[in-house]
C-alpha cells in the first residue's frame, strides 16, 4: 500500500504513479492527519511511505503520525522523498522511524521536484523549462523505481553525513518557531469563502470566520497547501507572494501527456 501526504501534488504524482505500475492502493493521510486518526493501516504488500521534504527532514507532523499509527500486515517499508533538491536527513529518520516500528527498512528514494515554497525570497522562482525538466526526470525515475520495489529489492539511498543530522535536528525546530508564523498568510477581497484552504490544513490551523479564513496559533507547518491551491488566488503571505507565481503539479500535468 502507497501512504502519502501531499500540500501541492508532487508527493501525490508520485505516490499515485507508484501506485498504477505496482497495481496497488494509495492512501492520502490528509484526512488521518487532520483528524489525529491513528487506527491501524493493514497492507498485506510492502508499504511505501511517501512525503516531501520540509527543512531537510521529513515533516515532523508526518514523522509523529507514523510513529503513532500501527501498521499491520507487510513488515517491509519503502520511503520516498520528493524535495527541491535537498532531502537532507528524510532517510536517516526513515530508517529509525521503521526500525522502531518493528518494519523492514528497504530504503528511500528521493526525487528532485519543483520546489513550492514561496513565502521566502530565499529562493528565486523556477523558470518553466526548469518546473518541466524536473517533472519529466521525476517521471522516468520512477519508472525504476517501481520496478525495485516489485522485484522487491532494496532501494539503494543516498548516504546521510553524521554532520546533516547533527545540523538539522536542532536547526529545524528553531527555523520552524521563528520562521513559520502563521500572523502573515491574509485573504484579500478576493477570497470568495469557499473554504478549501480550512479543509486542505494538515494542522487544522485555519478556521473560517464570517466566511473569511483566519489563521490560529503561532506556526503551522508552512506547507504552502492554503495559498498554493486557494482557487481564486486569494492567500497572501505578507507582501512576499504579492508578485509570485502560484505552483501546483496539476498545472503542470500536461508535461506528461504522451506517457
Ligand atoms: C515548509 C517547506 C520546507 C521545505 N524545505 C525543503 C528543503 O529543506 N529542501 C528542499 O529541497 N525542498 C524543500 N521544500 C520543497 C518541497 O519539499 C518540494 O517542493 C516538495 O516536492 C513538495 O511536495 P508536495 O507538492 O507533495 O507538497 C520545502 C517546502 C516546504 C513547504
Amino acid at each position: 500500500m502507497i501512504l502519502y501526504f501531499s500540500a501541492t501534488g508532487n508527493t501525490r504524482f508520485v505516490a499515485l504513479q507508484l501506485a498504477e505500475r505496482l497495481g496497488d492502493e494509495a492512501l492520502d493521510l490528509l484526512d488521518r492527519i487532520k483528524r489525529d486518526d491513528h487506527s491501524p493501516i493493514h497492507s498485506d504488500r510492502p508499504f511505501v511511505i511517501c512525503a516531501p521534504t520540509y527543512v531537510c527532514e521529513m515533516p515532523r507532523f508526518f514523522a509523529d503520525y507514523l510513529r503513532k499509527t500501527p501498521l499491520t500486515g507487510s513488515a517491509a517499508a519503502y520511503f520516498i522523498f520528493t524535495s527541491g533538491g535537498y532531502c537532507g536527513i528524510s532517510g536517516t529518520l526513515a530508517r529509525s522511524i521503521a526500525g522502531k516500528k518493528g518494519l523492514r527498512y528497504m530504503g528511500c528514494a528521493e526525487l528532485t521536484m519543483p520546489r513550492n515554497y514561496i513565502v521566502t525570497d530565499h529562493y528565486p522562482e523556477l523558470e518553466k523549462p526548469e518546473i518541466e525538466r524536473r517533472i519529466r526526470a521525476c517521471a522516468e525515475a520512477l519508472e525504476g523505481i517501481a520496478g525495485a520495489i516489485g522485484r522487491a529489492e532494496r532501494l539503494k539511498s543516498r548516504h546521510v553525513w553524521l554532520f546533516e543530522v547533527a545540523v538539522t535536528l536542532p536547526f529545524n525546530p528553531v527555523w520552524c518557531r521563528l520562521k513559520q508564523g502563521v500572523s502573515s498568510f491574509q485573504a484579500t477581497d478576493k477570497c470568495v469563502g469557499c473554504g478549501k484552504c480550512a479543509r486542505l490544513c494538515p494542522l487544522n490551523r485555519i478556521e473560517i470566520v464570517d466566511g473569511r479564513p483566519v489563521w490560529h496559533g503561532k506556526s503551522c507547518a508552512h506547507c504552502m497547501s492554503c495559498i498554493q491551491n486557494c482557487p481564486v488566488g486569494a492567500i497572501e503571505y505578507g507582501q512576499i507572494t504579492q508578485k509570485k507565481n502560484r505552483y501546483r503539479f496539476e498545472k503542470y500535468r500536461y508535461v506528461l501527456k504522451d506517457r
